[in-house]
């Protein structure tokens, strides 16, 4: 049945044809996919019902969703995109009769891995192809050093994942993480909520902070200094849902009509509802760095969160650098810039990107092979990162996504601002952005 299902997706084509004029038009962005994740599940660990708006519906945060219904809180959808979500406290998840299915997502996985190896039951994980090749290791150790008991596939590194219950609470750690990863930090902080002493992650550079965010205004008490996060341990009544939580527009969803409406001439859009938290704006630096006429209006705070509209119009870019110190600000958003590389005056030199190689797919590998297809001579591959040389001339070419939704949607920008593009595995956007190319077709 798996594989009858892959040879269907892959027999799909998507064909993108070249933009005949600019793109224009409003548009709102859907809600945040780090942020919809989270809110169900931290929705779900209080006693009282949390009122969602806003809510990404799409297929990576339905295996949050999925999940967190297995482990019996009651999530009722009133549409959509708005959803009451009912727990039954910190200590009130139960024991899941079957498999959890993270499916895609690497959040709901690494999430809820730090969520359930201190609850006093045994949980068993798998997920998609995809997810099944990606590294665990990075979230088991540390929980593992909590005292936590979890073993999987390749030496504990893979899907499937056994958390066994150890009858004691888990140890306050100070962690020193090798990577910038929001999800490793996540894990740790969630483990930390059980904890016997307050835990510290330490990070290279700081990554999205929506989890420290998102807790704060549950009551949990954090502490930052630097790139240091710590939780506290919750005490008796110490975590309360708050009645309603606003889910922001998604920035790593804008970045496809943000080089859209920079590289197809004679563009002009206003994308609304937008996410602007610092530790994700990586895009607009780069992008405004490179030449593109981004603004930032309508500034405002929504459900603990900046928001703002952005209009965008079409410029001249040029080539830029950036490197590991940006990166978990934009980590999502390589496969789009190196498309706004391509169609820029000069090289642009991609480095620190080494994480992308971990990502749905090897994106540095899957961004070099395709883009090669299109623009043969235009794309580097290096070790980690991407030397682009700008104002390649794309031919049309068929293209892969390899599943991966990012890939996807850049693919197709990418065609609609050269000669057009066939895409193999299209449905991978709906991961993210299930209206994805909708939203294309109205704005071209
Ligand atoms: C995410 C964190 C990032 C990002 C992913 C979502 C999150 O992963 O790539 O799409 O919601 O915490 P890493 O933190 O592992 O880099």
């Amino acid at each position: 049945m798996e594989l009858g299902r892959g040879l269907n997706r892959m027999a799909e084509l998507r064909i993108v044809e070249a933009a005949q004029s600019g793109w224009q038009g409003e548009l709102t962005i859907p809600g945040d996919k780090s942020i919809s994740h989270r809110s169900v599940m931290f929705a779900g660990l209080g006693d009282t019902p949390v009122h969602i708006k806003n809510f990404l519906h799409a297929e990576d945060c339905l295996s949050t969703v999925g999940v967190m219904r297995a482990l019996g809180t009651a999530i009722e959808f009133l549409n959509e995109n708005e959803l009451i979500v009912t727990g039954k406290g910190l200590h009130g998840l139960s024991e899941p009769m079957t498999v959890l299915d993270a499916g895609n997502s690497g959040t709901t996985l690494r999430l809820m891995m730090g969520l359930l190896a201190p609850q006093p039951f045994l949980s068993v994980f798998s997920g998609d192809a995809s997810l099944t090749r990606r590294p665990m290791g990075r979230v088991l150790l540390p929980l593992s050093q909590m005292g936590a008991r979890i073993y999987g596939r390749s030496g504990n590194n893979n899907l499937p994942l056994t958390i066994v219950p150890t009858g004691e609470k888990l140890h306050g750690i100070h962690y020193e993480s090798p990577v910038a990863s929001a999800q490793v930090k996540s894990a740790i902080l969630l483990a930390g909520l059980y904890g016997d002493g307050p835990t510290t992650v330490t990070e290279p550079y700081v990554s999205r902070d929506h989890t420290e965010q998102m807790l704060a205004g549950f009551g949990v008490r954090l502490e930052r200094s630097g790139t240091s996060v710590t939780v506290f341990p919750v005490e008796d009544g110490g975590y309360r849902a708050p009645e309603e939580i606003t889910v922001p527009g998604d920035i790593s969803s804008a970045a496809y009509f943000l080089v859209a409406g920079s590289i197809i001439a004679g563009s002009r859009l206003l994308l609304k509802n937008v996410g602007i938290n610092p530790t994700r704006t990586g895009i607009l630096d780069v992008l405004t760095e490179m030449g593109a006429h981004i603004s930032v209006q309508n500034e405002r705070t929504s459900g603990g969160e900046r928001v703002a509209d952005l209009a965008v119009e079409a410029a001249e870019l040029r080539g830029t650098s950036f490197g590991a110190e940006i990166m978990p600000r934009l980590i999502d958003e390589i496969p789009i810039l190196a498309v706004a590389a391509l169609f820029a005056e000069g090289d642009t030199v991609i480095t620190g990107a080494g994480e992308l190689r971990v990502k749905e797919t090897d994106r540095l590998h899957a961004v070099a092979t395709e883009f090669q297809k299109l623009a043969p001579g235009s794309i580097e591959e290096r070790e980690d990162g991407l030397l682009i040389h700008g104002k390649a001339k794309p031919q049309r070419a068929q293209v892969k996504s390899y599943g991966d939704h990012r890939m996807a949607m850049s693919l197709a920008v990418l065609g609609a601002a050269a000669e057009g593009v066939l895409i193999e595995d299209p449905d991978s956007v709906n991961i993210s952005y299930p209206t994805f190319f909708s939203e294309m077709e109205r704005m071209s």
